[in-house]
């Protein structure tokens, strides 16, 4: 039987995190076989990009971002996500491929179609079955993830220092997307407690999963 695949996608701040976790324990308790796995990260190789991305220090430019998350994607793709929905189970990633034609081609402007084209590479083609797109005003996402790091809970990232532009645009980029994927993302509203945020999540989910 082959598997499933779900990405988790939206701005800082908006819960996406938690709704996986969330939406993990509601399917293990149905009895499927679950997978939870992030980008950048997932394998040794993809986690120590993910620190380079992250250290402050390194400030790299968007192209050369663009090719630090696709060699990370690659190695995550080939060696954990394809085997897993291969065996058979619903794997769950927080961030994929639309954070990069969001944060990357919209946002930096590498441009929608580059990183397409690189997305397209990197996985070999393996798309979601489905993609949740958390959304929130940025300004309240914002400082429910400032109050976050504040208790020491997350890391330093170099994307939470953005100006609140950036955010905004961020916000208008996942909307784009599902614009553009009316089949495949779907955009939860992401305002409100945990509990009422994930009973929107489960309607949305394909029948097979309920
Ligand atoms: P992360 O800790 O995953 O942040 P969050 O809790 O908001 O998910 O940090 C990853 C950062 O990397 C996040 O700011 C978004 C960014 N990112 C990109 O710019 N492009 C990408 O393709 C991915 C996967 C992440």
């Amino acid at each position: 039987m082959r598997g499933r695949f779900i990405t988790f996608e939206g701005g800082e701040g908006t819960g996406k995190s938690t709704q996986l976790g969330l939406l993990n324990d509601w399917l293990k308790a149905l009895g499927h076989a679950t997978m939870v796995t992030r980008e950048p990260g997932g394998t040794k190789l993809a986690e120590a990009v993910r620190r380079l991305l992250l250290d402050p220090e390194l400030e790299p430019d968007g192209l050369s971002e663009i090719f630090l998350l696709e060699a990370a994607r690659h190695d995550h793709v080939e060696r954990i996500i394809r085997p897993a929905i291969e065996e058979g189970a619903v794997v769950l990633c927080d961030r994929f491929t639309d954070s990069s034609l969001v944060y990357q081609g919209l946002v930096r402007g590498l441009g929608w179609d580059e990183v397409a084209a690189l997305n397209r590479l990197a996985t070999g083609g393996l798309e979601p079955d489905l993609t949740l797109v958390f959304d929130m005003d940025p300004e309240s996402a914002l400082a429910r993830a400032h109050s976050r790091n504040s208790l020491g809970r997350s890391r330093q990232s170099r994307l939470d220092d953005e100006p609140a532009e950036f955010h905004r645009r961020v916000r208008e980029g996942f909307v784009e997307l599902a614009e553009r994927e009316p089949d495949r993302v779907r955009v939860i509203d992401a305002d409100g407690p945990p509990e009422k945020v994930f009973a929107r999540v489960r309607p949305v989910l394909p029948e097979a999963l309920r």
